[in-house]
């Protein structure tokens, strides 16, 4: 498989019919580097979830292509669809959708088992990726007796436990004060800016903006403006220079 990580073409997607159609999406392009930041602002109801939902594999476009590492899934079956996104793609929901019956550990190893993994392997594999981000003193705990920050941190752990390469964060800090929110942007940074990844985050946060590559802002469906923050092979100079002067 080659190509850019992400890669959309005139996305569309309506929700509703006649009088009542909602254009969430009405024709989106864009590509994603592979180690690349890549970052989705925009006003509430602008289709950032939409969005990312799309790229997610959660909602399906009406129009335009997706690819992902230049693989289109419409040409794959549903079930090698299924298998793709399960291997290569992570989400991480605006709420955190943690199951508030099983512990931390077990919300993490949650996926890995549906997916046919054993208990003790997919709990061992939890327990990293709690380690990863900085949760193994609670792997335990119920979700209810956790802040939201610990939750959010779950909910990015059982996103990364099966190592994808791209990895989609529906605002990930927004709960969180301002310390705690550069904990996770930093967590997020680590984890997926490696050789080959990519990550997307959409975020009202403008506290995480520096740790992006590239900002898009969204509005009414459409993506209105794209400014690069930082190269992601560093030209320092250039990328300073364009940083005090990025308008956002
Ligand atoms: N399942 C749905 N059915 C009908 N309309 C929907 C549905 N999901 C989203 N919409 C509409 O599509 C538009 C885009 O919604 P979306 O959730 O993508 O916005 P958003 O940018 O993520 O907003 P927020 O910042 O509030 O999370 C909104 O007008 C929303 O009401
Ligand atoms: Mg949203």
């Amino acid at each position: 498989m080659d190509g850019h990580p992400i890669s959309l073409r005139g996305v569309v997607k309506t929700f509703g019919e006649g009088q009542a159609a909602v254009h969430a999406l009405r024709g989106i392009n864009l590509d994603v580097a592979a180690g690349e930041m890549f970052l989705l602002i925009g006003p509430s109801g602008c289709g950032k979830t939409t969005l990312i939902s799309i790229i997610a594999g959660i909602l399906r476009q009406d129009a335009g292509e997706v690819r992902l590492f230049g693989e289109d899934l419409r040409r794959l079956s549903a079930g090698a669809q299924a298998d793709f996104r399960a291997r290569n793609v992570g989400f991480v929901f605006q709420q955190y959708n943690l199951v508030p019956t099983l512990t931390a550990q077990e919300n993490v190893a949650l996926t890995l088992m549906i997916g046919g993994m054993p208990r003790r392997l997919a709990m061992g594999r939890a327990a990293e990726a709690l380690f990863d981000v900085e949760m193994s003193d609670r792997l335990e705990a119920m979700p209810n007796t956790l802040s939201g920050g610990q939750q959010q941190r779950i909910a990015i752990a059982r996103a990364i436990v099966h190592d994808p390469r791209i990895l989609v964060c529906d605002e990930p800090t927004s709960a969180l004060d301002h310390e705690k929110g550069r904990q996770v942007m930093e967590i997020l940074r680590a984890i997926a800016i490696r050789p080959g990844r990519a990550l997307m985050v959409v975020t009202h946060d403008n506290r995480v903006y520096d740790y992006s590559d590239r900002i898009a802002s969204m509005q009414d469906g459409h993506i209105i403006r794209m400014v690069r923050r930082r190269f992601t092979t560093p030209e320092p100079d250039a990328a300073d220079a364009l940083h005090a002067n990025a308008p956002l």
